[in-house]
């Protein structure tokens, strides 16, 4: 196991171009199983969750070409044998659960382990089963496998009761080969919604509404193939702006999309932070005194619940005293007693977190718990007096590609170490 070993005190400088995001490359890689066609993508990220999907799609039949982290092409010419996602490659990525639509869609059956809680969180996938039976799947939950079967899904109204973005993003691909029109409501509006209605669309199908609370397809009786370039990673973008803030220096990031930044550069902004945002880069200046501020999680475009960790370390060197209340996951605070022992002063109120600031931050050896909780230590170390060792950093690779290298040519004192 790898653990990062960081020597605080260094204002990062400098700029970083970002790849594509793990959360739109999972569902549209999901989606090249709708097609008998090669489907490219023109880049991808070397992130333990893309190694895991490439596993998922081989294991249910399809050619896979490239490397993590450069151009990739799926063929899914024929179906696999038994069409099941097992309970093995599932229970290391839950994105797993993304495969159901499509291969109901294009098989007409599907056996998916159940993916389980994490740490985060219970995390049903109720929402996602729900809504394909709109469309006529006929689900089954059997010893810890959904199975599930639909002689021709139908286009159906679906109203989903909370918003969810996988649960989105499986009917968007069940829907596409359903026979009519599907109307989603109370759909996700996450750019990486938007991102695999784009790839869908490439593919022959047609929506409309992607982005907004009410999506509707048109179903049609097959898809093609296409090359599709994926968004830029917002989470990776706005973890490395925290980091040029919280360390009092001065991050740019190319290749980004600004307007899906916008929730977190707002709060920069009011903290005192200088932010510069152009056409496909933002640049964010640390002030010399940060000033505290409140944030809420919410859908998009609200705050993203995939920052929230993040940004609690930079409230925790903030003047004055801010809220961070979670509304997404019930158990997204386990980074807070880690942030404590380095020195933050933080209270949590049920699922709301009550920083107090600016409290210096101790380097510290400390455990990561999950992605985000792990990004949130790296940040915590950053600006943290003396080292920090921050151990079980695989949670972190799921999600970032080699953090420690972005954040060394920004001047980052970041290393990577064989526990
Ligand atoms: C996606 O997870 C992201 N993952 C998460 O990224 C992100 O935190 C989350 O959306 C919210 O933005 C991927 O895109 C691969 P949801 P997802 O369905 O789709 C509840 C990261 O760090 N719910 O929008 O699983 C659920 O428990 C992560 O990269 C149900 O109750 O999230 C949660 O409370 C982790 N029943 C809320 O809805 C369901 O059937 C939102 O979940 C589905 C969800």
């Amino acid at each position: 196991m790898d653990k990062f070993i960081i020597k605080g005190g260094v204002p990062l400088k400098g700029t970083v171009a970002v790849r594509p995001a793990k959360n739109a490359l999972l569902p549209c890689m999901a989606a090249s199983l709708l097609t008998t066609e090669q489907v490219r993508f023109t880049s991808s990220a070397r992130h333990m969750d893309i190694i895991s999907m490439l596993s998922v799609l081989e294991h249910l039949g399809a050619d896979v070409e490239g490397k993590p982290g450069g151009r990739l092409s799926v063929r899914a010419a024929n179906g696999h044998g038994d069409l099941e996602a097992p309970y093995d490659l599932v229970r290391r990525m839950r994105a797993s659960v993304l495969v159901l639509g499509p291969m109901l869609a294009r098989y007409q059956r599907a056996r998916v382990s159940l993916p389980g809680g994490c740490a985060i969180g219970a995390r049903p996938i109720d929402l996602h089963l729900r809504a394909l039976a709109t469309l006529g799947a006929d689900i089954r939950v059997e010893h810890g496998y959904v199975e599930t079967t639909a002689k021709k899904l139908k286009g159906a109204e679906v109203v989903f009761d909370k918003t969810t973005v996988g649960g989105t993003e499986n009917i968007l691909m069940a829907a596409v080969l359903a026979e009519g029109e599907t109307v989603v409501r109370n759909a996700a509006r996450e750019p990486e919604i938007v991102d695999l209605a784009g790839m869908l669309t490439g593919m022959g199908a047609h929506i409309e509404g992607a982005g907004t609370d009410t999506i509707r397809v048109e179903g049609v009786r097959e898809l093609h193939g296409v090359t599709h370039t994926c968004i830029p990673d917002r989470i990776v973008a706005g973890t490395l702006l925290i980091a040029g803030a919280i360390t009092g220096g001065d991050v740019t990031c190319t290749d980004v999309e600004p307007e899906h930044l916008e929730a977190l550069l707002l709060k920069l902004r009011s903290m005192g932070a200088k932010v510069d945002a152009g056409e496909s880069k933002v640049r964010v200046a640390a002030p010399r005194k940060l000033v505290s501020t409140d944030i809420v999680t919410q859908p998009f475009p609200g705050f993203p619940t995939d920052l929230q960790a993040q940004f609690m370390a930079l409230l925790s060197q903030a003047k004055g005293t801010g809220t961070v209340k979670e509304t997404i996951f019930e158990n997204r605070f386990m980074h807070v007693p880690e942030l404590v022992r380095m020195g933050a002063d933080i209270r949590i109120e049920g699922n709301l977190a009550v920083i107090s600031g600016p409290r210096p931050l101790s380097g510290a050896p400390v455990m990561a718990s999950d992605l985000r909780a792990s990004a949130c230590l790296v940040l915590a170390g950053l600006c943290a007096g003396g080292v920090t060792e921050i151990r079980r950093i695989y949670h972190l690779d799921r999600g970032y590609e080699s953090l420690e290298k972005s954040l060394r040519a920004l001047g980052g004192r970041v290393r990577r170490v064989k526990e």
